[in-house]
């Protein structure tokens, strides 16, 4: 589904300045080669663009922190060469993400940029990196043009598509659903690709839509007037995209309201994850979701990871520091496979590494630079006195 162009407009014309500043500064591929990009040996500079303020704050905390984990168990080294971290609050939306990218392409001079939370900023950074022939790994923002209509060889995810999120769920619901469906998400992109992906596979699957509803994103604190909504439709299920402390907020509500246990709720995994879950609580037990990561994933790969992040950040993993923490390990197979020191050979670096091995299970980029992998059915379940996202079962 296409992007509001209300969202698209303000993000083209920050894309416009940050490509002047780039421009201006005379920074593109021969000052790369100067930063030291490539296999050469030496140290590399890599940008980490994660929301430091705003409702995603906790979300980059996560990513940071993932990251961070995956340099602490390799020496702080990635393709063999030793890291140098620059980090960026990319905030709220591509009115701070875009500058924030601009400035660790153009001063700090990054071989690559990670991070990017938000689906309008990675929408609105599509162009600068393909122009600056930087590589932008995106370990969360799920904007699905970015690596579809307006894939790049520079633009790399290590983490989901909106629409295929919500699409791993529609068949689901269906099956699970006798009556109707209510879709509320946040309005913006994200939120959109969300429902728009859920509803394409639910109804293949003969589901009825009862209603729909986009919140304003970043704004809505209060969720009492769409839960009357939701009432009234006599929807019989309802679908959702919310994270950060949305998330927090809707679920809630939700209880509060007295929906929680009458009307089954649903959603993108990031409605009850991390952080999220804890605040929550009791409030989100029964809440089914699809994603691509659990803490509960029962394999030895996942063990050893949730017992080291434990170990060293004194909470569970998310899957935005497993998406982080697999962006680094993308790094560092391209950056040792890379045969020269320019952003085009990195990026072409990253297309020739093979399967990560990761905590989620193994997955590998596809043609369009998408992670192909395995989404699961979760349910939140409380555990002796915690709340946790249950594996149920796998989807498509
Ligand atoms: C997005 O904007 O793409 C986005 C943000 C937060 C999430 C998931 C997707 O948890």
């Amino acid at each position: 589904m296409g992007v509001p162009s209300t969202l698209l407009r303000p993000v083209t014309a920050i894309t416009a300045l940050a490509l002047g500043a780039l421009t201006l500064s005379g920074c593109g591929e021969s000052s790369l080669s100067r930063s030291g990009g490539g296999q050469s040996g030496g140290d590399v500079k890599i940008g980490l663009l994660v929301p430091l303020s705003g409702v995603y704050a906790p979300l980059g905390a996560d990513m940071r922190n993932g990251f961070q984990l995956y340099l602490d168990q390799h020496d702080g080294k990635l393709g063999g060469r030793t890291v140098k971290v620059v980090t960026a609050d990319e905030g709220e939306s591509p009115q701070t993400g875009v500058p924030a990218a601009q400035k660790l392409v153009t001063q700090d001079q990054v071989t690559s940029v990670v991070g990017v939370v938000n689906s309008a900023t990675a929408l609105g950074l599509r162009d600068f990196f393909h122009e600056s022939k930087r590589p932008l790994l995106v370990a969360n923002a799920g904007a699905d043009d970015i690596t579809g209509a307006r894939k790049s060889p520079y633009v790399w995810r290590t983490s989901f598509a909106n629409g295929k999120v919500g699409a791993a769920l529609g068949p689901a619901v269906a099956k699970a659903t006798e009556g109707s469906v209510y879709l509320i998400t946040a309005d913006y992109a994200a939120g959109r690709e969300m429902a728009a992906g859920f509803r394409k596979t639910f109804e293949a699957a003969g589901g009825k839509i009862a209603g729909e509803k986009y919140t304003p994103f970043g704004k809505t604190q209060d969720y009492q007037p769409y839960l009357s909504a939701i009432r009234s439709s006599g929807a019989d299920a309802v679908y959702s995209f919310y994270a950060g402390a949305e998330a927090v907020n809707f679920v809630k509500q939700y209880k509060q309201f007295g929906l929680a246990g009458k009307v089954p709720l649903y959603g993108t995994g990031f409605l009850t994850e991390g952080g999220v879950l804890d605040a929550q609580g009791e409030a989100a037990v029964g809440v089914k979701t699809s994603l691509h990561y659990s803490t509960e994933l029962d394999t030895p790969r996942n063990r050893e990871f949730v017992d080291a992040y434990r170990k060293a950040y004194k909470e569970a993993p998310t899957v935005y520091a497993v998406q982080t923490y697999d962006a680094a390990a993308a790094l560092d197979k391209a950056l040792a496979k890379a045969t020269g020191s320019s952003g085009a050979e990195l990026a072409e670096a990253l297309g020739g590494i093979g399967t990560i091995d990761s905590p989620r299970g193994p997955w590998t980029f596809d043609a369009d630079h998408d992670a192909r992998q395995k989404y699961y059915l979760r349910e939140v379940r409380s555990e002796g006195g915690t709340v946790v996202n249950a594996v149920i079962g796998e989807l498509s």
